[in-house]
Formats: C-alpha cells, sequence, structure tokens
C-alpha cells in the first residue's frame, strides 16, 4: 500500500481531556471509486479535500459513515471491536444510498496499518480510545439528481474521551413529538450523513430546553420510540429488559446488538419489540420503570436519568445510574479493554 508521511507531525493532545471528536490523528486512509470500479487504498497525510463546488455530495448528501474504537493496552497491544461488523453495516447503508460495496477485508487491512502507523495517538486511560470514522461520499462533479459515478472513501482517526461533556452523568432526553427522524421506507436504518442533518433541530429543541438529546418515536403515529440523536435507546421495566425492535427506521447499532448478546448470555429477560410512550408512562407511574439507557460506540452504554414527556420529567432510577445499565457498562468497556475474555469473539488485535 502506498504511504505517504506528513512532514509535519502535530502535537498530542492532553489524553486526560480528550472531549469527543475534536483531535485527529496525522494520517488518513483514502480510495477513491471511479469507472465501476475502486483503486487501491493509500495512506495520506490528514488534510483538507479539494473539491468542486458542483461536487454533487454537497448537493444531494449521498453520504455515509460509520464509527468505531480502537484500543491499546498496557503492553502495547492494539485492538479493534467487531470492526467487521461496521464494514458489513457500511455496505447495507451504501446498498440504500446507491452507492458501491467496499471490500471489507481489504479495507481492515489498510485501516490496520493506519492504526499501526498512529498507535502512538491511542489513548489508554479508562473510558478513552482512538474513534474510528470510515466514511464514503460522492464525488462527481455534476448537477444532476442520480447516483454519483465517482466517490470517495476516508478513514480518519480520532482520540475520545467521553461522548457527553457531563461523562457517565446520566443523560437528559426530551421525548420530540412534533418532528420525525426516519419512517418506513425512509433511511432512518443506513448511516447516512441526512439521518443525522435530519435530528439536528429536534437537538436544539431539546437543548434548548436543558435535555442533552431528542427521544425520536415512529414517523407514522408519533407513538412508539425509536432511538436517540446519537445512540439506541433501552428501558428497565420490571424484569424485562425492552429495547425497540428494527422495524427499518432505526439504525441497527453494534453495541444495541452487543447489550442484547451479553444481556441474553448471562441470564436477562431482553426482548426487542415495539414500546410506546404510553406504555412506558404507565410503567413510570406505577414504579416498574427501573432503568433507561443508551448505547453506541461514541456514546458507550449511557445512563438515562430524566426523560421529558409533554412538558412533565420522569426521573428514571432516582436519576442516577441502575444496576443493570452498571452492569453493561462494566462488562461491554471490560471485554474492549481486556479487563474480561473476549467470551463473544468481539476483539482483534491489530498485528
Ligand atoms: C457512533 O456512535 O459512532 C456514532 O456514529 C454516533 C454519533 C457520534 C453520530
Amino acid at each position: 500500500m502506498k504511504v505517504t508521511l506528513t512532514s509535519n507531525p502535530k502535537a498530542k493532545p492532553d489524553f486526560s481531556n480528550l472531549g469527543f471528536g475534536k483531535y485527529f490523528t496525522d494520517h488518513m486512509l483514502v480510495m477513491e471509486y471511479e469507472g465501476g470500479k475502486w483503486g487501491e487504498p493509500e495512506i495520506v497525510p490528514y488534510a483538507p479535500f479539494a473539491m468542486a463546488p458542483a461536487t454533487n455530495v454537497l448537493h444531494y448528501a449521498q453520504s455515509i459513515f460509520e464509527g468505531a474504537k480502537a484500543y491499546k493496552n498496557s503492553e502495547g497491544k492494539i485492538t479493534v471491536f467487531r470492526i467487521d461488523d461496521n464494514f458489513v453495516r457500511m455496505n447495507n447503508s451504501a446498498k440504500r444510498m446507491c452507492m458501491p460495496q467496499i471490500d471489507g477485508a481489504k479495507v481492515k487491512a489498510a485501516l490496520f496499518e493506519l492504526l499501526k502507523l498512529e498507535q502512538d495517538w491511542i489513548p489508554t486511560k479508562p473510558g478513552t480510545a482512538l474513534y474510528i470514522r470510515p466514511f464514503m461520499f460522492a464525488n462527481e462533479e455534476v448537477l444532476g439528481v442520480h447516483a454519483s459515478h465517482k466517490y470517495t472513501f476516508c478513514i480518519i482517526l480520532s482520540p475520545v474521551g467521553s461522548y457527553y461533556a457531563h461523562g457517565l452523568e446520566p443523560t437528559k432526553i426530551l421525548v420530540e413529538e412534533q418532528l420525525v427522524r426516519a419512517f418506513i421506507g425512509g433511511t432512518g436504518e443506513a448511516k447516512c450523513s441526512g439521518n443525522y442533518a435530519c435530528s439536528l433541530m429536534g437537538g436544539e429543541i431539546a437543548n434548548a430546553k436543558g435535555y442533552d438529546q431528542a427521544l425520536w418515536l415512529d414517523g407514522k403515529e408519533h407513538k412508539y420510540v425509536e432511538e436517540v440523536g446519537s445512540m439506541n435507546i433501552f428501558f428497565v421495566i420490571g424484569d424485562e429488559v425492552v429495547t425497540p425492535a428494527l422495524v427499518g427506521s432505526i439504525l441497527p447499532g453494534i453495541t444495541r446488538n452487543s447489550c442484547i448478546q451479553v444481556l441474553k448470555k448471562y441470564g436477562y429477560n431482553v426482548s426487542e419489540r415495539r414500546i410506546s410512550m404510553d406504555e412506558i408512562v404507565k410503567a413510570y407511574e406505577d414504579g416498574t420503570l427501573k432503568e433507561s439507557f443508551g448505547s453506541g460506540t461514541a456514546a458507550v452504554i449511557s445512563p438515562v436519568g430524566v426523560i421529558g414527556y409533554r412538558g412533565k420529567d420522569m426521573i428514571v432510577g432516582g436519576g442516577k445510574m441502575g444496576e443493570i445499565t452498571a452492569f453493561l457498562y462494566d462488562k461491554i468497556t471490560g471485554i474492549q479493554q481486556e479487563k474480561y475474555p473476549d467470551e463473544f469473539g468481539w476483539v482483534t488485535e491489530v498485528r
């Protein structure tokens, strides 16, 4: 693989105060698609793209992305978590957005070279990781509305801490009843950039009212819970752990799936099904709504302490992280950071 090294390496940030997605490593991976095929991946210095004003992604948003994480242990061993699943999901998103398929194995091998080159950027403190952001965008200079004939695939890396400024303190979410993020037949289950653009207004409304993020409901009846701005959502009602079923408008989160697998293996009663706000309010009122948490690569496992709905706040689990949430946080980050054995086969060493 062609590697062009930077002549100007950056100073590393303070690894104990990283926030999320603010710092980027010295190099990135780029691969171009043209004439019906992908070229070879290359490692180049992290730098802006040169783009014509008519480049179609800027107009019609044909763009998808992924999020994954790499870790380094005290002996310098580098690992990634469920990275193959990211490339499978990326190909599913690409299909929905009329974009070309990538060769997951080839891209993974190129990513591993990038990770080895950038290993000094992998933070090692608990709660930190090197965030991996693969993305693909339409890159043809044309204004006709049709699938592009040219694409750029890229991977950038960012040392990160907690996604939320308040870390593991329970987050506050506001149920959004007017706006819609996704609907059946739309692009909700693809990880396409447009879904996130569409979610921004709900997020801003939530922030203006003192909440962290919006909780989205289904696009048809505005009745059933779907997901939160940057994470999937779970509720513990009685002894059942419930997360909305993947009906087509919900992101199939890899951390969501990890939670389900861990819960099943450890004997919890976990269901993927439709769950309405009426059911959540009823459970809150009769005292059976015990916990709620979000899951995501960036968000990891984030306890939800407050659900704002129709002008009232439901304080979940006394506003504190619940037992099942804490179990999942410990188990999943423990597997990622090698505190626990990799009993599900999710961790791959980067060699
Ligand atoms: C992730 O969790 O990796 C995401 O992509 C969510 C968000 C940061 C957009």
